[in-house]
């Protein structure tokens, strides 16, 4: 065992699947459900992004950003919702605008940082356990995984519950354009050389277009009570 591998009793419950598929929403649940420690791992490259874009950084600036990723650290507190904080600070909110989320798609195709952001993110496999949600977290991050979960749906389905998400909060969107943004991201996520989004071979695949996400959870909170507890 490398020093920076954990030894496997503390398990992990992977959640990969493509942009807005409701990995996030899942993982929460489960990570409150079980009392396990969470991590955001898109969070990881969109906390990267923010502080790149915040110092000009430009995408090819390999060492400059190698040198970013090696000094991130983030938290994801429970009693916070388990949004993103740096040092004690909620940063959730600025993860999300539109430029941070094409930075993050197009900084993560990058392998040197892929790289230098992997002993972050195996830092938070701690007890009692973890619930990761991400695009390589079952086939690169935590290949052993006790657990793994590849979520889907349809582009078309993704980009509508994005659309009426935004309206329900009274921010005015185009259906057009978050699909158009929702399948650049996909192409690249999937079409990348390192750590493409593809399901692990011992993943459950979910199909969650006509599903709704009770469904969805308790579905997948059964699977992980099985793999974890009962085997
Ligand atoms: O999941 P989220 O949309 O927040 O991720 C932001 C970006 O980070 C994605 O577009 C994806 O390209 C990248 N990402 C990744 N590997 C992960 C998680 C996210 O490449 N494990």
């Amino acid at each position: 065992m490398s020093s920076n591998e954990k030894p496997m009793q503390i398990p992990v419950v992977t959640i990969d699947g493509p942009a807005g598929v409701g990995k996030g929403t899942l993982a929460k649940k489960l990570a409150q459900m079980f009392e396990f420690n969470y991590l955001d791992s898109g969070a990881v490259y969109r906390a990267l992004s923010v502080k790149a874009l915040k110092e000009g950084i430009q995408l090819y600036d390999l060492d400059q950003l190698i040198e970013l990723a090696s000094q991130l650290s983030l938290e994801f507190p429970q009693q916070e919702g388990f949004a993103a904080h740096i040092d004690g600070e909620n940063i959730d909110a600025s993860l999300r605008s539109e430029e941070c989320s094409s930075y993050a798609s197009q900084v993560a195709t990058i392998s040197e940082v892929r790289k230098e952001l992997l002993a972050l993110q195996r830092r938070f496999q701690a007890v009692p356990g973890l619930i990761g949600d991400g695009r390589d977290l079952g086939t690169v991050v935590f290949p052993q995984a006790k657990v793994k979960i590849f979520l889907d749906a349809s582009c078309e389905e993704r980009a509508q519950r994005r659309y009426k998400q935004l309206i329900a909060q009274g921010i005015s969107a185009s259906f057009g354009h978050l699909f158009d943004s929702i399948r650049a991201r996909d192409e690249r996520d999937r079409a990348r050389s390192t750590a493409p989004l593809v399901a692990a071979k011992d993943a459950m695949v979910i199909d969650s277009t006509k599903m709704s996400i009770e469904t969805v959870v308790s579905s997948s909170a059964a699977y992980v009570r099985e793999r974890l507890f009962m085997e």
